[in-house]
């Protein structure tokens, strides 16, 4: 993740594999409550398709790794970030994608689990004030290989595609 591209060279990426089994139960607990609380929002057919997906794969996956954002890194003393605070952060998300494309190329599966409260996840895991939880991630070898999406599979959303215009 060190060769990834980042704003002043910043690096802000701060990256922790859980291994604790206290630390991985207490995640995956916190995903549940995030979960209810999601689907209570969902009127009640809604609620029952989305209790029906699967959103995390917090219990099977064999590797968690919780990435962050330092907020006071002082590498790259603020060069390129004055205007837009925000790179710092994209340049955490461009390290976990380095990350992502590299499993992938080697079959590993990856998911990012976003149903989580980063205040708990940062308190379970006991990380200093100035970091903040960028992304949450599983790996491990997936059960199946899908091309269509978990979401058009289930029709939870239908299949359009993104936009990409000259202009
Ligand atoms: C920012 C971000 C947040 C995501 N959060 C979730 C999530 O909370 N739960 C989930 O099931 N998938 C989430 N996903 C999607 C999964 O990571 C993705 O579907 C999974 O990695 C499987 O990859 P595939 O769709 O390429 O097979 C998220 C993806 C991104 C980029």
């Amino acid at each position: 993740m060190d060769f990834s591209p980042s704003v002043g060279n910043s690096r802000p990426w701060r990256v922790l594999q859980v291994e604790s089994h206290d630390a991985r139960a207490r995640i995956a607990d916190n995903f549940e409550d995030c979960n209810a609380r999601a689907a209570a929002s969902y009127d009640s057919d809604a609620r029952r398709d989305y209790l029906a997906l699967k959103l995390a794969g917090l219990r099977e996956a064999p590797i968690h790794i919780a990435v962050f954002t330092d907020e006071g890194v002082e590498e790259g003393r603020e060069l390129g970030r004055k205007t837009m605070p925000e790179t710092l952060a994209y340049s955490t998300v461009m390290a976990m994608h380095t990350l992502w494309l590299a499993a992938r190329a080697e079959n590993i599966g990856v998911g990012w689990v976003s149903i989580l409260d980063p205040a708990t996840v940062a308190a379970i895991l006991g990380t200093p004030r100035t970091w903040s939880l960028t992304g949450y991630l599983c790996l491990g070898y997936a059960e199946e290989d899908a091309e269509t999406p978990l979401l058009h599979k289930t029709g939870w959303q239908s299949d359009t595609s993104t936009d990409w215009q000259i202009v």
